[in-house]
């Protein structure tokens, strides 16, 4: 391969630093992005999914690698179990499942469908080694703009509609933990094992 070639591949590459809970750019509103086909935000979302893919998480929002930009990008299998509604690391024994479509979603919007609610456990990259029960909207829908800036709307439930959730909260400032109800069900991940039979079924 030519010298400039392999440059400009690996020159499109790169692992970000991951902001944690503390840092102000995870608690301000991020801006709306002004032009979704620009350049250099296909280039952001590139280095987002190298990101989320290293750190082996299901999301991650535009202000957790310190752009504060009105972006998230989130990968949705059709179904998950219930301690595996986690955008952070997995546990032990299970991987998260790469292969589920990706999407990037620009400029975000969130319509809650109807008044039913769920439960069920987050993690958040921002969050390291931390779970907690989060009481959501259980049916959404939401709209946005790809990278191609066309629009994308669809309906959303189940893990679907918590991932999307969770991801455009931290365009608004937003963490997991300030949605939760009972601040008892915030738990390390290593002792999630002890949680997973009241929440199976
Ligand atoms: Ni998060």
């Amino acid at each position: 391969m030519a010298n400039a070639a392999r440059k400009a591949i690996f020159a499109n590459m790169a692992i970000l630093k991951i902001a944690r809970m503390g840092h102000p750019v995870l608690a301000q509103a991020a801006r709306p992005v002004a032009d979704p086909t620009a350049p250099e935000i296909r280039h952001l979302v590139n280095d987002m999914v190298e990101t989320m893919m290293d750190a082996n998480g299901a999301g991650l929002a535009a202000p957790q690698v310190h752009v504060p930009l009105r972006l998230v990008i989130f990968q949705a299998p059709a179904e998950r179990t219930d301690l595996s509604q986690q955008e952070g690391g997995m546990g032990e024994t299970e991987k998260f499942d790469h292969t589920a479509p990706l999407t990037c979603l620009i400029n975000p919007e969130i319509l809650v469908l109807d008044a039913g609610i769920e439960g069920g456990w987050e993690g958040c990259l921002s969050v390291p080694g931390l779970r907690g029960f989060v009481e959501r909207p259980a049916h959404i829908r939401y709209r946005g703009f790809g990278l191609d800036g066309k629009l994308i709307e669809r309906s959303a439930s189940g893990f679907h509609a918590r991932v999307v959730q969770h991801e455009v909260d931290h365009l608004d400032g937003r963490l997991y933990p300030s949605r939760m109800r009972d601040i008892s069900k915030l738990i390390f991940e290593s002792e999630a094992r002890h949680f997973a039979t009241a929440s199976d079924g």
